[in-house]
């Protein structure tokens, strides 16, 4: 039986106006009615979270957002700050979503910016890290680098704040699932290395969830794995009864 709260993510990349989050959010809060035990998040473009964190405010359902930029605030037009996500009522941000990795340059070094600033302004970050299909038969190497840089400086008291999220290139958005059992030994592999570069104990806290085409018929396997916590869902987290059907898996674990 693990300790760790399963968190179940429904990120929504670009869809979604402030209206149709509205329609949404009302539609999903009735089915969460009697979820415990579970976080719950919603994570709608930035155009969406000020009337999102409007709607939620009082309710389990958390909100997010999707990116955040690394500097507190300036000369930086198009970005949006942590503080003016607060102010939205947005408690998760999202950092180094592969989409952003690979159509909008965030590198490493960036990543690890966005999620100190993150931390450091009290927002819990979900780290996403994951490989392409041509690096897949190096898979470990790929995820140790990031790991590894992505976390330089955040000690075992930091890490708490974090969720990792393991998502393979080639899953997202393909419908092409990793196999529960790839998944799960990807993300076993995942906690050994927290343990080998900080302990036991923070390894057994990290909650690590799998992401890439999880659908209501296959988030029960999924979420079955010893090591899968939970899931970042993109495609199925746009219809609120799917999405309400993945977190019913996640209860009946
Ligand atoms: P998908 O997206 O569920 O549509 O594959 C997942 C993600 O990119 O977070």
């Amino acid at each position: 039986m693990t300790m760790r709260r399963p968190l179940i993510a429904g990120n929504w990349k670009m869809h979604k106006t402030a209206e149709e989050t509205e329609r949404f959010i009302k539609e999903l809060l009735p089915k969460l009615e009697n979820v415990e035990d579970i976080d719950v998040l919603i994570i709608p473009p930035y155009t969406s979270l000020d009337r999102a964190g409007r709607l939620l405010q009082g309710k389990s359902l958390q909100l997010g957002a999707q990116d955040v930029h690394y500097e507190t605030e300036g000369a930086f037009t198009g970005a949006i700050s942590t503080h003016m996500l607060k102010a939205c009522g947005c408690s998760y941000v999202l950092v180094g979503h592969s989409e952003r990795r690979e159509l909008f340059g965030d590198d490493d070094t960036i990543v690890a910016r966005k999620l100190n600033v993150a931390l450091d302004s009290d927002l819990k970050a979900i780290l996403c890290v994951g490989e392409t299909l041509s690096e897949h038969d190096l898979v470990e190497e790929k995820i140790t680098r990031q790991l590894t840089q992505d976390l330089t400086g955040i000690d075992a008291m930091t890490l708490t704040k974090i969720t990792i999220a393991y998502e393979p290139i080639w899953a997202i958005g393909t419908g092409k699932t990793a196999t529960p059992e790839v998944a799960q030994e990807t993300i076993s592999m995942i906690r050994r290395w927290i343990a080998s570069h900080y302990d036991e104990a923070a390894a057994q806290g990290m909650r690590i969830l799998y992401g890439g085409s999880v659908k209501p018929a296959n988030a029960k396997s999924l979420l079955a794995q010893p090591d899968i916590d939970g899931a970042l869902v993109g495609g199925a987290a746009l219809v609120a009864e799917s999405f309400a059907q993945i977190v019913d898996a996640a209860r009946l674990q």
